[in-house]
């Protein structure tokens, strides 16, 4: 009798489709949309349906109407092919499938050139709530609705500027080891930025407070307890705090940062870019998150 062996799909943790693109070095790679199980679909069926109505609660005015735009399925896992047919007419923005992590230069690089790194895998359906890397949907339900909206794509490509300013500035100095210093302290301040910005972000909206930060558009609970816990202390965002505090990678945030709009915080990355200029990112405060070898290496790398 033939043994019955459930096929992997693309799970995370669990996609040799992704491991094997992987183990041959390959970046991107396509989605292979005909691998995905029928508990793949349920998992994203599961996520949608049950953050849904959170999402109408919490989330920002352009995301619930990005939602609308790219039409996003909520019974099965999207094609990245039909997202990018609505997607690019709006922003030019497009969805790129990856195979991991991509290091910090190529990743801004790609926000530059308006490509999003897309994970393709999907949490198990035995583990909705925690998960230590990004999945399919928290990279397409959380952040690619954002996408749709023009000022907040603008933001994005100004963001990727900032990597090549870095690149430009640091390629400069010709002791090895201070240019490796400071390297180093620039990608914090900018991986700080990102992450209480573009991950984790508030913004004061028509109806009060609202994420826009995809860390939250994508986790259930998450979501309601940015806006809604006593114990998360929120304060409009400040440069000089933000790329000096250290980011909670394994809890919820116990600290958010409130924007006022877009412009406004398209702004403060141009800020962030003239301080990058001035030498105030040369020397941020330690913590949280490490600079990976990899990350140093690929802005070394685009010098
Ligand atoms: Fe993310």
């Amino acid at each position: 009798m033939p043994q019955l062996i459930s096929a992997p799909g693309l799970t995370t943790g669990h996609a040799p489709f992704v491991e094997e693109a992987r183990h041959r070095g390959e970046l991107y790679i396509t989605q292979a949309y005909d691998l995905y199980t029928e508990e793949n679909h349920e998992a994203w069926r599961q996520l949608y349906r049950r953050i849904r109505p959170r999402w109408e609660q919490y989330a920002n005015d352009h995301f619930l109407r990005g939602i609308e735009a790219l039409d996003l399925p909520s019974d099965h896992i999207p094609r990245l092919s039909e997202i990018n047919k609505r997607l690019q007419p709006l922003t030019g923005f497009q969805a790129k499938p990856v195979s991991g992590y991509v290091p910090g230069f190529l990743f801004f690089d790609c926000l530059r050139r308006r490509e999003f790194p897309t994970t393709i895998t999907i949490r198990p359906v035995d583990r909705m709530d925690y998960l230590p890397e990004p999945d399919i949907f928290h990279d397409v339900a959380g952040h690619i609705p954002m996408h749709t909206e023009k000022s907040f794509a603008d933001v994005l490509v100004r963001f990727g500027d900032c990597a090549h300013t870095a690149v430009e500035i640091t390629a400069l100095i010709t002791d090895e080891a201070e240019r490796n210093r400071r390297l180093v302290n620039i990608i914090k301040a900018m991986s700080r930025f990102f992450w209480f910005t573009v991950e984790f972000g508030l913004m004061r909206g028509k109806r009060g407070l609202v994420a826009y930060g995809s860390g939250l558009l994508s986790s259930y609970g998450e979501l309601q307890h940015a806006i809604e816990s006593p114990e998360v202390q929120r304060y409009p965002v400040q440069l000089e705090w933000l790329i000096n505090q250290g980011a909670e990678i394994d809890r919820y945030q116990p600290l958010l940062f409130v924007v006022d709009s877009f412009d406004h915080l398209f702004a403060l990355v141009d800020k962030l870019e003239n301080w990058m200029r001035d030498g105030k990112l040369n020397n941020v405060a330690p913590g949280l998150p490490e600079v990976h070898e990899n990350d140093l290496r690929s802005f070394l790398d685009a010098a």
